[in-house]
Parts: C-alpha cells; structure tokens; sequence
C-alpha cells in the first residue's frame, strides 16, 4: 500500500515534470535556470522512486501528435500579403528526452495543405551549436515555403554548447551527479535531425504534408546538417544510437536536400583550405609558423583527392593538376550568369573580357555553358544579334581572385578548423563539437593530433565519420537523397571551394540531380536567390 503510494507519488511528480516541459520546454523563453531546478526535481523523483525499491514508472513523453490542436495564425511577407497557416508547436521527436529545450519539433501548415504537399524542414543549426526550434520568418525560406503553400517543419537540435545537469552519477561515463553534461557533442544534432525526420513519418498520416517529400534545408553547419540529412537516410551506423534516444522506428531517408555552404568534410577540410589558399599573399606574407602547418596540409590534399577519384561532368577525372581550371571554369560559370542579369563584374578580380564582336556566338572558352542560366538577349537564337566586346568572361586569374577573396574577409588561420594546440591556434567550434559529455575539446584529424602528440581514438573518429556525408555516398547500403541543391559563395572562405565541389561531385558521380553553383559574390551566408531556388524545388517535386 505504502509502495504503491510512493509509486503513485513519483509517477504524480514526473507527470508534472513531463507536462512542464511539455507546457515550457517548447517555448523558447524555457531559461537554463528553470531547467535545472526541474531536472533536481526529476533526480529526487528517480531517488524516490529508488528508495522505495520500486519499478521503473514509465513516464517518458509518448510519441505524439494531435492534429486538433494547433493554433491558426497569419504571416505578413515582404511585399505585404498575408499567409494564413495553422501552428503545432513544441512536439518531442523522441522519448528519451536528455534535452528538452532542444529535443522538440514545430510543423506549420498553410491553408490548402493536402497529404500530398510537400515538408520544408529548416535547421537554423549554425556553428555546429545548439539551434532551439524556431517560428517560421517572412525573410527566408520558410515564410516563402508556407507562401508557396508548403508544410514546413522546423525541429531544434542540440549542439555543442548545450548542457544539462546530471541527475545520476554514471561511473562508465566519467559523470557525477550534479555535474554539468553537454549533450550536444557529434553526433547528437544529426541524431536529433534524423529523430524529426523519424517523427513527420510516424505521423504522415494524420498530419498534413508528405513526409515522402521531405526537403531539408540549412546554412553553414546547418547546410552541413542538411547534407547529412541527405547523404545518411537509413544507414545502420546511425540505428542504435535513435534506437537508445527513443526515435520512431521509421526511415530517415529524405527527398531533396537544399545545402547553402555547407561545413563539411572535416577531417579533410584542413588540407583543402591549405591547397587552396596556401599561394594567397596572406599565407605567403603572413606567421611562418602557419605557413610551414600550411605548406604541410597542401602538400596532402593530391592523395585525398585521389581517393575520392571524381569525374567532372564531361567525365574527366579530377586531379590535382586540373582541380584549379576546374574551379575557374565554375567561377567563371558563375559570374557570367551574374553578369548576364545585369551585374558589374569589375576586371580587377582578375578577369578578361571578351574583345572582338562575337556575332552572337558565344566564345568557345567563356559564355553560359548549358545549363548555366539565360544568354543575355542578344544571344538568343533569332535575337537582335550582338556579342559585343566585353559581353563575354573568357578567363580569370587565380591568384589574382584568390588575393581578392581573402582581401573580402581575412583567411582563417592553418590549420582552419583543427586548430587546437597547432601553430599557436587555439581551439575551434570544431575542437568542441568532437569533445565529450564533460566539455573536452580535442583534436579529430591525424595531422592536428599528431601536433600536439595526442591521437584520435576510436570513439573520436567514429563521430567524425558520422558527421562526413562524403562516407556515405554510393556505399550501396544508404539511401541517399535524389536531389540535391548547393551553393557556396564565390567568395566565402570559411571552407574552400573543393570542399562543396567535392560533394557535389560525388553526388553527381552517384547519379543524384544536382544543382551546384558558387553563387556570385556571395559571402558566407544562406537562403539567397529564394525565387530560384522555389523554382527548382517546384521543379523536382512536380517532376516537370
Ligand atoms: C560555421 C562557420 C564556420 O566557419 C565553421 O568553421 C563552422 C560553422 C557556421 O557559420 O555555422
């Protein structure tokens, strides 16, 4: 009787702590303070519970969704119209909730939603921190998606800032109760990503949107995050860890993955920053410490590439003898789509220009290639003729554009993102994103490791592999996304050219739909050019 009373009583309390962080957790005002206070109010019911010798109360949040609940509101775009849509808010994707100020998932729904619309889901993940869910905004690509009479969800994950106290002392772990734990260290925002994709799944039929028209979309570690959304569904390295955090058993796979300078390939970034940018005036000129790390990164990049044996469109194997001509081609590709819609592209950036009057041919070595956007109109078949002097971009300068980049934003310093205790570098977002639960920061490449005479271990880099879409592309046992849409500004230099390239690359060589550009002038930044890019998304999901 006594028993059952303290059953009751611990069940009474974790319901109020479930229901609280149903009620609180969802919104974004939930303070850290509140948190902990309730988390000690959790561990003295699992104390309790304990005492009184009995067996475990299941109260975890139950998988959910009722689709009578959610709350109609209007969103005002840019250009004043109303987008009237229906809101469900704060929804946990797993059960085993260890972060309930991030664990939890928003779907929105336009007016006219059918089953068959397709998903928008957005990651706001940046910096590879922590991204609580967020309401759909007028100004990027969720506002349109919902004017474009889109689903859109948009799931928070943790990330490496995050942190809870601990409410159990784990001796296997190395944690204390009490202690403060970070939950959000690799792999647990990709886990959490696939959890949301797992949830639109588990309730596709009682919600509206199709949750076989999933598009994922997101900037920076976000686009990194959006990539591997893409590049992972279904792979069974990924199984046991949503299985433990109590995901649906559903596929992850995604239809379309929208990946807006994604930061990607770590553990091989390091060394395609340094082939890139090793020559720049800036490294040339600058520590010779970090340029003797440099010349040593540069020096390994030919081999990776090798490894990864790529095929440019045209079916040429990419070397590191032609990577260069490759990625002036695209820049040029880029620019002339730019200066096509009416863009100044000074020639201080190292181009030329064509001379002579093209007699509204375009020049065999510059022009759009196929493809690569709209001739301007004196190009077009039966146009009024022209090809004037200077119409054409028919070559760049590296160095020269290269200098420029760098002159536009200064370079990281080498190595770029593995820079713990290497030439004087202090640690990354990246050093912390493959620390561990009590706030390590480490090193996660063999070249940084060996530096500071540490090596990775297994653990480590295992992470580090479940954060590289690059592993499993073509691997025969994933289900890679069919289509894909990149962009990488032409001059962002928070990764390098070859890091985007290379994925999409190797998404091509695969067989994906790709749609790759280094957009014009853009620095490090996300959700541009939305009317091309709803275009292309219109594209792939009415398959015409
Ligand atoms: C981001 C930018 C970086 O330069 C980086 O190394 C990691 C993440 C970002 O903006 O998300």
């Amino acid at each position: 009787m006594l028993v059952l009373k303290k059953m009751k009583k611990v069940a009474v309390q974790r319901t109020a702590y479930v229901v609280f962080l149903i009620t609180f957790g969802a919104s974004n005002q939930f303070n850290n303070h509140m948190k902990r206070i309730l988390t000690w109010m959790l561990a003295f019911a699992v104390v309790a519970g304990a005492s009184a010798k009995t067996k475990a109360v299941k109260t975890q949040p139950q998988l959910a969704f009722d689709p009578t609940i959610g709350e109609t509101r209007t969103l005002t775009m840019p250009d004043g119209q109303m987008v009237n849509y229906t809101a469900y808010e704060g929804m946990f994707f797993v059960t085993n909730v260890e972060d309930s100020t991030y664990q939890t998932i928003n779907v929105y729904v336009p007016d006219g939603a059918t089953q068959q619309t397709p998903i928008l889901l957005r990651t706001y993940v940046g910096g590879y921190m922590a991204a609580p869910t967020q309401q759909p905004k007028a100004g990027d690509a969720t506002g349109r998606a919902l004017r474009e009479g889109y689903v859109v969800a948009i799931p928070g994950s943790r990330g490496r800032n995050s942190t809870v106290v601990a409410t159990k002392t784990d001796k296997k772990a190395g944690i204390k109760r009490g202690q403060t734990i970070y939950t959000g260290r690799a792999p647990a925002a990709i886990l959490d990503l696939k959890a949301a994709i797992r949830y639109l799944r588990q309730f596709d039929d009682v919600m509206l949107g199709d949750a076989e028209k999933i598009i994922t979309d997101g900037t920076s570690a976000g686009g990194a995050m959006s990539s591997l959304m893409g590049a992972t569904g279904n792979n069974p390295a990924y199984e046991p860890l949503l299985r433990a955090m109590g995901a649906a058993q559903q596929r992850d796979d995604v239809f379309a993955s929208v990946c807006y300078c994604p930061i990607i390939d770590l553990d091989h970034a390091d060394m395609a920053y340094e082939w890139l940018y090793n020559g720049t005036d800036s490294r040339q000129q600058g520590d010779a410490a970090v340029l003797a790390v440099s010349n040593e990164l540069k020096a390994q990049f030919p081999a990776y590439l090798a490894s990864l044996n790529l095929h440019t469109p045209d079916g040429t194997l990419l070397t590191a003898d032609n990577y260069l001509d490759y990625i002036k081609r695209e820049l040029i590709r880029a620019a002339q789509i730019a200066k096509n819609a009416g863009a100044d592209i000074p020639d201080s950036l190292g181009f030329t220009f064509s001379k002579e009057d093209m007699g509204g041919m375009p020049p065999i070595n510059g022009g759009v290639r196929q493809g690569g956007g709209q001739m301007p109109p004196m190009m077009q078949r039966g146009g009024p003729g022209g090809g004037k002097p200077g119409d054409y971009i028919i070559d760049l300068d590296m160095p020269t554009y290269l200098n420029y980049v760098v002159s536009t934003q200064p370079l990281k310093t080498a190595p770029a993102f593995d820079t713990q205790g290497v030439a004087g570098g202090r640690a990354s977002g990246e050093n912390d994103e493959f620390g561990n639960k009590s706030g390590s920061k480490v090193n996660f490449t063999d070249y940084s490791a060996a530096k500071t005479g540490s090596v990775v271990s297994d653990d480590i880099r295992e992470n580090v592999r479940l954060l590289n879409p690059m592993n499993f592309i073509g691997d025969g046992v994933t289900d890679v996304a069919p289509h894909w849409y990149i962009r990488h500004g032409a001059r962002d230099r928070d990764t390098s050219f070859p890091v985007p390239i290379n994925l999409a690359l190797k998404l091509q060589n695969a067989g994906k739909d790709v749609n790759f550009l280094l957009a014009w002038n853009r620095p490090h930044s996300g959700d541009y050019a939305l009317d091309e890019l709803f275009d292309w998304i219109n594209t792939i999901v009415t398959g015409k």
